[in-house]
């Protein structure tokens, strides 16, 4: 990998996009890009710029995640976030959290300590003895008249040392039990990230992508093909139990592939030497081949 061989991929989410939302969701995937894309450009590392940006998209009401996220059949928030740094394959994930602004840097706080997934109340002291930003769980809520809420966040970067980090972080399905847990805080299942094979995270119906272990096998696909070509095989597996799937990837070339079986996905990327770009549909990405 060149010394400017940087390249940062964000998601919104793999579900439909209320009209007259797309704008919302193209400028929020922008400015979590932009986030991240600073460090990278900087010189600074992956995984920092994976936490930034997806900072950023909790922070933004328009997305399901942190501020904004959707309200389970108790009527409460509760998120799930994880972030992985590839160099070490350390990760750190928190689930079913409800006073937690941002779950992506609590997750990152436990990527130099054993546990890898810290889960409610646990989660919560954790992040209380390690500055982590606790607020009252109403601060994340925000009305959403005639907006079901998009799925989970996530983003992949490659830094300019060879580098890769994936991150995710979701306020869960809206209605679902209190509890329950998806895939995003799953290794595996929800995200990914390896130096010498590439990053991945992925959006969408949490039990299936569980089921199928998808980020895992789209992993063991980026071993022996290109991006484009790893996506199409998950989701082809995806079928098998059905259910929608969005996913990001970035492998050790830079080379950087999206794709979806849900109506929309919000998604943003940028690589050194080609400028930012949002869409919230794969077929409105003109460019279908990442040299
Ligand atoms: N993909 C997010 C969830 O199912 O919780």
């Amino acid at each position: 990998m060149s010394e400017t061989g940087w390249a940062i991929i964000v998601h919104g989410g793999a579900k439909d996009i209320p009209p007259g939302l797309e704008d919302a969701h193209r400028r929020g995937c922008l400015l979590a890009l932009a986030a991240g894309q600073a460090i990278l450009e900087a010189g600074g590392a992956a995984i920092a710029a994976v936490e930034m940006a997806v900072r950023a998209l909790e922070e933004d009401p328009t997305f399901n995640a942190g501020h904004g996220a959707v309200l389970n059949a108790a009527g409460e928030v509760e998120c799930d976030a994880a972030i992985m740094d590839g160099a070490t394959l350390a990760v750190g994930g928190v689930a079913a959290v409800k006073t937690l602004r941002h779950p992506i840097s609590v997750a990152a706080a436990l990527l130099s300590r054993t546990p890898v997934l810290l889960v409610g109340a646990g989660a919560e002291a954790f992040a209380g003895a390690h500055g982590g930003e606790l607020c009252d769980p109403a601060d994340l809520i925000v009305a959403r008249p005639g907006d079901p809420g998009c799925d989970t966040v996530g983003c992949v970067a490659l830094d300019r040392h060879g580098n890769i980090a994936a991150g995710t972080s979701t306020g869960g399905l809206t209605g679902c039990h209190s509890g329950r847990v998806g895939d995003s805080p799953l290794p595996g299942c929800g995200l990914y990230a390896d130096n010498v094979v590439g990053g991945v995270s992925l959006s969408g119906d949490g039990e299936s992508l569980i089921r199928t272990t998808l980020a895992a096998r789209l992993m063991h696909s980026l071993e022996a093909m290109p991006p484009g070509a790893a996506i199409q095989a998950a989701l082809t597996y995806l079928a098998r139990v059905g259910g929608e799937a969005g996913l990001i990837v970035i492998d050790t070339e830079g080379r950087v592939d999206w794709g979806h079986n849900s109506a929309q996905f919000a998604v943003a990327h940028a690589r050194a030497g080609q400028p930012a770009r949002a869409f919230v549909n794969r077929a409105q990405d003109a460019q279908e081949d990442y040299p």
